[in-house]
């Protein structure tokens, strides 16, 4: 394996500009990366660069950073819908668009036939191992998950996920890549669907449906027990109203598509919220009430 891992990666391209590509990219712009972050959509584009200078003018105005950084920072980033200009001279692809198995296989194909050899493409999917977009290029040893948590800016975690085809050197490179932009890499042996961090979470949030649905505690009484004594900075029930209970939903009903298991399915209590258009934060109302 090489000596320096990063010798090669300058220039990093992420593709989709939404909530998480964003974030990723001005992750990697401040960390020095020439960083274009590219979306199909002009609007995405204009409202990935806006929010991400009103984010950073808060972060300078707070002495969170300094001017100087942020501005270079910016000089280093291009704000595009040309993918294939960018792409032609990344040394490190990650793919951040829309969760669907069909628009990233035709994205990693696309990518595969522009990029220079080199290029690592990893995908920050949540669901989606990158097996099932490997076979779509023609460098399945060059491709992985590098899965960032939301805000991207803010959480250290990025769990590295080779795929039974990925090498050695692809995945040394993602760690290094992720430890540069001073992330706290997590590297996974193998694929295993949710990974590692929202295994544990899920199998929190679902403990605690179920004491809560057999009648054992509160769920407010739950979440003080999930806070004082598991030092968790929130309860599972907080939570879930921050991500959003119509999320939570529909992440259990696509597991159960995948497992076929009924234990797969959403909670009596999580079906009854999401039918009742109780989403959580996000709608005024979900376990706790926000109006
Ligand atoms: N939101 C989260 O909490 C979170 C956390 C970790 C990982 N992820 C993963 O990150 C990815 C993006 O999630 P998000 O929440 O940022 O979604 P989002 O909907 O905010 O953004 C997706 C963006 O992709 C763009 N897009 C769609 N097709 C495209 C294409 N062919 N080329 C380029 N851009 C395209 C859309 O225009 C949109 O701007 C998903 O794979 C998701 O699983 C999300």
């Amino acid at each position: 394996m090489s000596e320096n891992p990063l010798q090669q990666i300058e220039h990093v391209t992420v593709i989709g500009a939404g909530a998480m590509g964003s974030q990723i990219a001005m992750v990697c712009a401040l960390a020095g990366y020439d960083t274009d972050v590219v979306d199909i959509a002009q609007e995405a584009v204009d409202r990935a660069a806006e929010q991400l200078h009103s984010r950073m003018d808060r972060d300078v105005s707070k002495g969170r950073r300094t001017r100087e950084d942020v501005d270079a920072a910016f000089e280093r980033m291009t704000f595009s819908t040309d993918r294939d200009e960018c792409a032609a001279q990344a040394d490190f692809v990650i793919e951040a668009a829309v969760e669907d198995l069909t628009i990233k296989r035709q994205v990693f194909a696309e990518l595969d036939a522009v990029c220079p050899e080199h290029t690592i493409l990893a995908t920050n999917s949540s669901n989606i191992v990158s097996s099932r977009v490997a076979d779509a290029t023609n460098r399945p040893e060059k491709v992985c998950n590098v899965h960032f948590f939301n805000p991207a800016l803010v959480m250290k975690c990025v769990e590295v996920v080779p795929n039974p085809a990925t090498s050695p050197e692809t995945v040394e490179t993602a760690m290094a890549l992720a430890r540069s932009i001073g992330k706290e890499p997590v590297q996974l042996k193998k694929e295993v669907p949710g990974f590692v961090a929202n295994r544990l979470l899920g199998a929190l949030r679902t403990e605690a449906l179920k004491l809560y649905e057999d009648g054992v505690a509160d769920y407010e009484d739950i979440d003080v027990a999930a806070k004082t004594a598991l030092n968790h900075p929130m309860g599972p029930f907080e939570l879930m109203d921050m991500v959003g209970i119509d999320v939570v939903y529909l992440i259990r009903l696509a597991e159960y598509e995948q497992t076929g298991d009924p234990a797969s399915l959403p909670a009596e209590s999580i079906r009854e919220k999401y039918e009742a258009g109780e989403y959580g934060r996000k709608s005024g109302r979900g376990w706790y009430d926000y109006e």
